[in-house]
């Protein structure tokens, strides 16, 4: 299947069962914005789950799992998302966390630097051309940004001009490169006017790229004034870095532990697209691992390939998904090293990856930051950025964040790995993974195309479904009195007896069901039910009395 058409029907189905809708929808949607209707919450909430359980609920903190340099600790918090002004200052949001943009000074329209720019590499032994813009723009309907054979074939220059500028990361062109780029192509305009850069929409004049802060900002209390001034966070992480003391007096964790939250996000996104990839309101999954700094690098690559390995475990084939590791001029004002793990989104084009989740090794620059002011690299080295005063830049809380180990007896400030997933783009990637379409009989016996979502049990929204046969000689009553032992035993189960059975089957492998009992006549004789298998169409018989049983085994696995 074309990949753009497998995503426009994984959107229509994601709207049809009520996975996710648009934001607002009746008011004709608002961009970056997504709702999840009753499958998709549950679908959502189980991602949730299986992460959290991961990291925290199923961690045994007396076992070194395999892999890891020792055994350690993990706990959980919720944070607040709107947090001290300071906070976001000296974690370097407030300074650095901008995408640059340029706008269209005829027609106002707005592009993000990086999207917009990809043109110019096409100038690398090409003639100039703008048409690669629109093509990175957003669809109203379904908010992706559909890729053509127009953006495949800048793809290439771009993965050309990568090459002979020394960065062979697929598709991306850094922003210090496409600033060498935009100088070049108005150096080289003023000797051919056709060179100058113009709206691709309307031909207009462009203004220079500007940096655009993606912190959405608020106010507190009525007042109003500049130093009421608050953000609602970008990322979740800043929320366990600002309580790493209280989790250490608090609780009895040691060095290594982990602190994790699992919360709304919210960035200004220039250009959200490509359904819930990218957007403007968006949860994410993150771990703040505190460690000893002489370990870090291990316990580095421990969470880089324990990550990896998540995403395989529940459902994501190999085949589809990528460890990359950052190259230097890509990683982050803090990081020491940076893996992203990437999934081939049906909205990509081949070999290209979406973004996942990032391991990034944050070293000390976080902990630092919080209490000495923001540190900046000078020389290799993080020191306290100075204002043109001389003083810090910006005061730091002053508190000591360094940690002493009693059996040691050493003072060190720990170094920090930190696993940042994003909640959205791992439900989306679930549900792209799971959509598929074969071929199996209807209750005539004649191959039909069934569509069907093979999610992962403890992923699917709904984990069985309960049919009578017909609606009558009491099956009705037999199967409500089977839902509820379902019910009464905590799996998510639905009742349905509205048209004929194939078509019931049907509905559930749609949404991803992974099995369907049926009560039928042998039932009513013989206290045994069907049980049908969502993915091999295979049926069992199965006693009543065991039924609750058998579910929740396979469903285990
Ligand atoms: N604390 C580090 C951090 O926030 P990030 O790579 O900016 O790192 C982590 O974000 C994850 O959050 C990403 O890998 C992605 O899954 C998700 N994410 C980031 N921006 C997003 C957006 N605009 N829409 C949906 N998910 C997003």
């Amino acid at each position: 299947m074309p990949t753009e058409n497998r995503m426009e029907k994984i959107v229509a189905l994601a709207k049809r069962r009520g996975f996710i809708f648009q934001s607002s929808e009746i008011y004709g949607g608002l961009n970056g914005f997504w709702d999840y209707g009753p499958l998709g919450v549950e679908l959502k909430r189980n991602v949730r789950q299986t992460w959290w359980a991961d990291m925290i609920t199923e961690h045994d903190e007396l076992f070194t799992p395999p892999g890891a340099p020792s055994s350690f600790d993990m706990v959980g918090v919720e944070t607040s998302i709107i947090m001290h002004p300071q906070v976001w200052k000296n974690s370097g949001h407030f300074d650095l966390f901008v995408d640059k943009m340029i706008d269209c000074k005829a027609c106002k329209s707005r592009f993000r630097f990086d999207h917009a720019a990809i043109a110019i590499a096409v100038l690398e032994g090409q003639p100039a051309t703008w048409v690669a813009c629109e093509t990175f723009e957003r669809d109203d309907a379904t908010g992706m940004g559909l890729s053509s054979s127009k953006s495949k074939s800048l793809e290439q220059s771009i993965l050309q001009y990568n090459k002979a500028h020394g960065t062979d990361q697929p598709g991306s062109i850094h922003t210090t490169t496409l600033s060498v780029c935009w100088n070049e192509l108005k150096e080289r305009s003023a000797s051919n006017p056709k060179l100058i850069p113009k709206c691709p929409k309307c031909a207009g004049e462009l203004t220079e790229p500007r940096d655009f802060n993606l912190m959405f900002k608020t106010t507190l209390g009525a007042l109003g004034t500049d130093s009421d001034a608050a953000y609602l966070r970008p990322e979740t992480a800043q929320g366990m870095f600002v309580n790493f003391k209280n989790v250490c007096d608090s609780s009895r964790v040691k060095i290594p532990f982990g602190v994790a939250q699992i919360g709304k996000s919210f960035r200004n996104e220039i250009t959200p697209r490509n359904f819930t990839f990218r957007s403007r309101e968006f949860e994410q999954m993150e771990m703040e691992f505190f460690c000893h700094p002489s370990q870090s690098l291990q316990w580095y690559q421990y969470w880089r390939d324990r990550r990896f390995q998540w995403y395989i475990r529940h459902g994501i084939s190999q085949q589809n998904l990528i460890l990359r590791e950052h190259a230097k001029d890509e990683l982050s004002h803090y990081s020491v090293g940076t893996a992203d793990v990437e999934y081939a989104f049906p909205f990509l084009d081949a070999g290209e990856y979406g973004e996942l989740e990032g391991i990034a090794h944050r070293g000390d620059f976080d902990l630092r930051s919080h209490s000495e002011g923001k540190l900046c690299k000078e020389n290799g080295q993080l020191v306290v950025e100075k204002g043109p005063d001389g003083k810090p830049k910006y005061q730091g809380s002053g508190k000591d964040l360094s940690y002493f180990d009693d059996q040691s007896r050493e003072r060190f400030v720990p170094h920090v790995i930190e696993p940042a997933a994003g909640c959205d783009r791992a439900t989306l990637a679930f549900l792209c993974e799971a959509y598929h379409e074969d071929q199996a009989p209807d209750e005539k016996g004649e191959m039909q195309t069934r569509l069907v979502l093979r999610l992962h049990p403890k992923l699917a929204p709904v984990k069985v479904a309960v049919f009578p046969l017909i609606k009558k000689d009491g099956m009705p009553e037999k199967a409500a009195e089977i839902y509820r032992s379902f019910k009464q035993a905590g799996i998510a189960v639905t009742y349905d007896q509205q048209a004929a059975i194939g078509r019931r089957y049907r509905r559930m492998d749609e949404i991803g069901t992974p099995f369907c009992v049926t009560v039928d006549s042998d039932t009513m004789s013989g206290d045994t039910v069907t049980v049908r298998d969502r993915d091999s169409l295979k049926q069992d018989r199965v006693s009543v009395k065991e039924l609750v049983n058998h579910i929740q085994s396979r469903l285990r696995g």
